[in-house]
């Protein structure tokens, strides 16, 4: 139904018949957060959120694009991409076209119509949503053969040096590879990963996200900070002979403490332990114990919120209403926090009140309304050339 009716406005719009339709989800992160740009363990989860994008080629070198959500266009010329302050939607896009043609490949000008219900700017991984699903559509549109792990490095390249978020590797990955009702678990120094069916239904489980409406764009917030910091703990790691956050344990952590920066100290400890609960989480899916990793999910968020500093008021208030409500197993910050969402797992029969709580005590501390809903775990990226359906 989506796809027939972006047909039909791309067709308004572009006065063409569009010739690829592609796609890509959001995620939410179960746990594992802040551990992929420091070569640890990640568990993520696509939702049935996606973007679209509709694609067709130009005979000339423009780029000309259409983000419906917005009712905003933007155009631009191959031989000259470059960062648009106003439409930051753009920048995204314009950088997949910017590192595909450093990387060499043969592109031309193409006609791009957008859309999307990932929530922007809400931790859900919107940007990965687009990057993945512009490299794919492109891919396919001119046959560049691109093997899928690489587009997600692409995707983040493009991310990294051309919209200036030094973002990991989870949220490209999820997006590309992702399967039905099963969560990712990548180990981001190998890239080696492995599906762990979600079995929420068995137990009568939903997960929940918390979208506080507290929006801080990613580029221009501490995310960077928090890489810098990391990567100096490292350091001292390193020089000591330990060659990953995953070969360290609080115990050594602990010897090397007074030879790094106390801030420095504090985001290693988050990192060390965040792994072992990734790793705790992936045993407690695969028996089904909900129980563990409900709270495994609220350790990761007193952590996050203590030692990597990364939450605020209205996402601690989500883990402080979850762990005084029965019918929440854990809840915790999800994504790069600084404001965006957070997750609960929540007993189906409890959940309207959980969620009336909620509102509630947000309404009482004066905090914007949050926007809860219930997500299903999705797919991952599609993509599929319109004209061979056609004629097919
Ligand atoms: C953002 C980044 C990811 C990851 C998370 C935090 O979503 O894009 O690479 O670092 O934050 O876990």
């Amino acid at each position: 139904m989506i796809e027939k009716s972006l047909k039909a406005l791309f067709e308004k719009i572009c006065e063409l018949t569009p010739e690829v339709l592609s796609s890509a989800p959001g995620r939410i992160n179960i746990i594992g957060e802040h551990t992929d740009y420091n070569q640890g363990y990640v568990l993520p989860a696509a939702i049935n959120l996606r973007i679209y994008f509709l694609v067709s080629k130009r005979d000339d070198e423009r780029v000309f694009l259409w983000a419906e959500n917005f009712k905003e266009e933007e155009s631009f010329s191959l031989e000259n991409i470059s960062l648009s302050k106003q439409k930051r939607w753009a920048n995204y896009i314009k950088g997949i076209f910017w590192v595909l043609k450093k990387e060499g490949f043969d592109l031309g000008g193409v006609n791009g119509l957008l859309w999307g219900d990932i929530p922007l700017e809400a931790g859900l991984s919107s940007s990965a949503a687009l990057e993945i699903s512009i490299i794919n559509g492109l891919d396919e549109l001119f046959r560049l053969n691109l093997d899928p792990e690489k587009k997600a490095f692409l995707a983040q390249k493009a991310e990294n040096d051309f919209v200036g978020v030094k973002c990991g590797l989870m949220d490209q990955f999820i997006s590309v590879f992702a399967q039905k009702n099963k969560a990712m678990y990548l180990d981001c120094e190998t890239f080696r990963f492995d599906f762990i069916p979600l079995n929420l239904q068995k137990d009568e489980l939903s997960i929940i996200v918390y979208d506080s409406r507290v929006r801080r764009e990613l580029a221009t917030s501490e995310y960077n900070q928090r890489r810098r910091e990391a990567a100096e703990a490292l350091r001292v790691l390193k020089k000591m002979g330990l060659p990953s956050f995953k070969k360290a344990n609080l115990t050594t952590l602990e010897k090397m403490r007074k030879r790094m920066k106390e801030i420095a100290y504090k985001r290693a400890k988050h990192i060390v332990k965040e792994n072992r609960r990734v790793k705790k989480a992936v045993r407690a899916l695969r028996e089904d114990n909900f129980i563990l990793l409900g709270e495994l999910l609220f350790l990761s968020h007193e952590s996050l919120r203590d030692d990597y500093e990364v939450s605020c008021p209205e996402l601690d208030l989500l883990c402080e209403t979850g762990k005084n409500f029965p019918a929440c197993l854990g809840a915790r910050l999800t994504g790069a926090g600084f404001g965006g969402s957070g997750i609960a797992l929540v007993k189906k029969a409890g959940m309207a009140a959980f969620k009336n709580k909620l509102l509630e005590l947000a309404e009482k501390r004066g905090f914007n309304k949050p926007n809860i809903y219930e997500i299903e775990i999705g797919e991952g990226a599609k993509v599929c050339s319109l004209a061979k359906e056609d004629k097919g």
